[in-house]
């Protein structure tokens, strides 16, 4: 299978399964937090996270369908993250994924409980995985938990906001990073290794792939910020330097967080040379340059 394949498929099982967990019962009187759930959750997106969870588990030589109800559960932490990201309280955007803001379509109130319940229900898919043992379900619902939460991207969240307009140094800079958004880089990538039943030092593989890869994610994402514009981005530009964010860019200057960002992806793939499965790790390395040369 192909890169493209497999991402495809990634992208069309955990959409499907989505689409079915979050639809909501005829009849119901709050269909309308359903339909802003589903709204964001299906308003499309690259769905890196959930072709993470599946190709590490074949990676880890398990079958990806193992890992689907994972995928879904990562993708809707992932998507309640983007929610209360553009909240006019954090960093107001109106557009994201090529689309109007959740808050600007629902109402705030509607988008925060939105993103609210999208938490609820990953850490339900993640328990309910039917296709995988209740041990594992409760390693991927600790591992939700603790990439997803408070030293996790909420964390990184928090470290971010309070960046806002302020000299940070490298090493709070390496931390808001690593947190807002290597961290459920990461939390995808060990969500693989739990649904393969993967040992210790795969795990760790996972951590450090995840790491590295999620810094490098998040700096092209500031310059992209930089360098693009809203409509091949799918969500506003320019809006780091205006809100005072603190980036690598913002540190280092373009050329040198450019610099980083291949670096960072050269080490992520090197971490691959440790996994014995050629084929997914393969893809895994071309994701990792596709990922470097995006423009969206
Ligand atoms: C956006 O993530 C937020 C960051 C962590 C940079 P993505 O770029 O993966 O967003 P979608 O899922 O494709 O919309
Ligand atoms: C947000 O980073 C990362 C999250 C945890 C949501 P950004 O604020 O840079 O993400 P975008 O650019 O709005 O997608
Ligand atoms: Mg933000
Ligand atoms: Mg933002
Ligand atoms: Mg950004």
């Amino acid at each position: 299978m192909t890169l493209k394949e497999a991402m495809k498929q990634a992208a069309d099982q955990t959409g499907a399964l989505l689409d079915r967990l979050l639809t909501p019962k005829q009849g119901i009187y709050h269909a309308k937090l359903y339909e802003a759930m589903h709204y964001s959750a299906l308003a499309g997106g690259k769905r890196i996270r959930p072709y993470l969870v599946t190709e590490f588990c074949v990676l880890n030589g398990g079958k990806a369908e193992y890992a689907l109800w994972y995928a879904a559960a990562v993708e809707m932490l992932h998507t309640m993250s983007l929610i209360h990201d553009d909240l006019p309280a954090m960093d107001n955007d109106v557009l994201r994924r090529g689309k109007p803001t959740n808050h600007v379509v629902f109402g705030e109130a509607t988008a925060i409980l939105a993103g609210d319940a999208l938490l609820c229900e990953a850490f339900s898919a993640a328990a309910n995985n039917p296709n995988c043992s209740d041990a594992q379900n409760l390693k991927a619902v600790k591992a939700l938990a603790f990439y997803g939460g408070t030293d996790g991207m909420m964390g990184g969240q928090q470290i971010d906001i309070q960046s806002e307009k302020a000299a940070v140094p490298r090493e709070v800079l390496d931390d808001l990073v690593l947190k807002k958004t290597a961290a459920l880089i990461s939390c995808s990538c060990v969500l693989g290794c739990v649904a393969a039943g993967a040992d210790e030092e795969s795990v760790q593989k996972a951590v450090d792939f995840g790491r590295y890869l999620g810094v490098a994610f998040q700096i092209k994402d500031d310059i992209l910020d930089c360098e693009s514009d809203a409509e091949t981005l799918g969500k506003s530009v320019g809006k780091d330097a205006s809100s005072g964010k603190s980036t690598y860019v913002s540190l280092l200057g373009m050329e040198k967080a450019k610099a980083l960002t291949s670096e960072l992806t050269e080490k992520a793939k090197c971490v691959l040379d440790g996994f014995r499965n050629p084929e997914p790790a393969e893809r895994l390395k071309e994701l990792c340059d596709i990922l470097l040369a995006r423009s969206s």
